[in-house]
């Protein structure tokens, strides 16, 4: 049977039912190009250790480039009958080199070491593709930073004004779980470092074959230790899933404030016609679609990690069929952050932010209360004191419908000796951002600080 494995010992060719619950081509033939340099490098092994002559491997090698060339172009395209894309090329390279050369290929490597490699590979170019994109929106979110320094928005706790913080400090605030996103993509790029290639089936090879050559030829430090391991695992797969989801999260929580931030309500922002999208039969409106769908699609990142979860629970070990399952997930991952990441930032970078409505709604709800508090502390009035006097401020604001510098110099007296006329100095917000200068304070000159930090960390990775 063409494009068949296996079949020396069955009566016959698998069940049609079977055949199609079986096949994968669907999903893995982006592994092609990757099986197929791992073909090329386990050639050169089995050469090495005299399986191939020197004209086998010149002939199996130009065989493999001609096979890469058609299906890169599109030329060679998985066939019905084909399981997978380990058989489905496997046939290619023998219509291509005849059965007698091509089938000398599979000596000593199994697909279960084949497709543990492959899908490592994949991911590692994937990482970063990825880290790209992500690079991509941390300098978003920092040339909007940037042309909005001096601006003030009012900071929140519980959704609730709580004290005013620069812009630029909120916006280097959904920067810096990016950065760790990128940092995990090397961490783990460390774990996926080694190649299984040569662990066989499960348990190795007979052939003597030096996996180190096929290792270093696929771009691999070293090869992995445990062949059972080698074929068997896929923690690095879910590793690189759930980055993918943490991203995925990231995106979100700065998405739901974008979708705050552009309502009529808070008038934080407006989007860019070419990053938002209007209704069907509403004519006014301008709907922020991108933020919208980076929620709805952090959803489908966490269901791909928890789906592959709970595929890998409870697998005895060496390699089941269940772990075909690895790929789809993480692959929609893949595909839905490359699709993603790019339209964020591009609405990220095409923001307009009101830093007037921004600033004027900062004072509001007494977000200075903390630096009255404060203020009093520095005169020694102990912290429990000053809050209980800060409090009856509030309270007296409250019950006179006024902000706290509008409270009058009498009025303060009377709510405590402490609440003299200097007070007022701690009154704006200008002060109060520009006071906040302790170590990842939101105060202007530690803000600067912080964004050269976080472009040397960037650099650095
Ligand atoms: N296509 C399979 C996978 O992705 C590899 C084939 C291994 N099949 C087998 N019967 N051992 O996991």
């Amino acid at each position: 049977r063409a494009g068949a494995l296996w079949g020396g010992r069955f009566a016959g060719g698998p069940s049609p039912e079977l055949a199609r619950l079986s096949k994968s081509t669907q999903f893995d033939w982006p592994l092609a190009p990757y099986d197929i340099r791992g073909s090329r490098a386990h050639a050169r092994a089995l050469a090495a250790a005299g399986y191939l002559t020197g004209d086998e491997l010149t002939a199996m090698v130009a065989g493999l480039d001609e096979l890469a060339d058609a299906v890169a172009a599109g030329r060679f395209q998985p066939a019905e009958t084909d399981e997978d894309v380990h058989s489905s090329l496997e046939r290619g390279l023998i219509d291509i080199v005849g059965v007698e050369l091509g089938g000398k290929l599979r000596a000593g490597r199994s697909r279960n070491d084949q497709v543990a490699t492959l899908v490592r590979m994949l991911l590692r170019d994937k990482a970063v593709t990825i880290s790209a994109h992500v690079i991509d929106l941390i300098d978003a979110l920092a040339s909007q930073a940037e042309a909005n320094e001096h601006a003030i928005m009012p900071g929140r706790t519980h959704l609730q004004h709580a004290q005013p913080v620069l812009l630029a400090h909120h916006l280097f605030a959904h920067c810096w779980p990016l950065v760790r996103d990128l940092e995990r993509f090397t961490d783990w790029n460390k774990r996926a470092d080694f190649s299984p290639y040569g662990s066989g089936a499960l348990a190795g090879n007979t052939l003597g074959l030096d996996a180190r050559l096929v290792a270093t030829d696929l771009g691999f430090g070293a090869v992995v230790e445990n062949s059972i391991d080698g074929t068997a695992s896929r923690d690095l797969v879910a590793e690189f899933a759930f980055i993918t989801a943490q991203i995925g999260i990231d995106l979100s929580r700065l998405a739901e404030e974008i979708i705050l931030w552009n309502t009529r309500e808070f008038g934080f922002v407006t989007l860019d016609d070419g990053y938002s999208t209007g209704s069907s039969i509403m004519p006014q409106k301008k709907n922020p679609d991108i933020a919208e769908l980076a929620r709805g699609k952090s959803g489908r990142l966490i269901g791909n990690l928890t789906g592959l979860l709970t595929t890998l629970k409870g697998l005895p070990l060496a390699y089941n069929r269940d772990l075909q399952e690895d790929k789809e997930p993480v692959f929609d991952s893949i595909e839905t952050l490359e699709v993603l990441l790019p339209a964020f930032s591009g609405m990220i970078a095409t923001l307009t932010f009101h830093t007037d409505r921004m600033a004027e709604l900062a004072p509001a709800g007494f977000s200075l209360a903390t630096d009255v508090a404060e203020w009093l502390v520095k005169r020694h009035v102990s912290f429990r004191d000053a809050h209980e006097i800060t409090g009856s401020l509030v309270k007296f604001a409250e019950q006179h419908d006024l902000d706290l510098h509008e409270v009058d110099d009498a009025s303060l007296l009377t709510i405590s000796a402490h609440l003299t006329p200097e007070v007022r100095e701690v009154l704006s917000i200008q002060g109060s951002v520009d006071r906040r200068d302790g170590q990842a304070g939101t105060a202007p000159v530690r803000v600067a600080e912080q964004r050269a930090v976080l472009v040397a960390r960037v650099r650095a990775l």
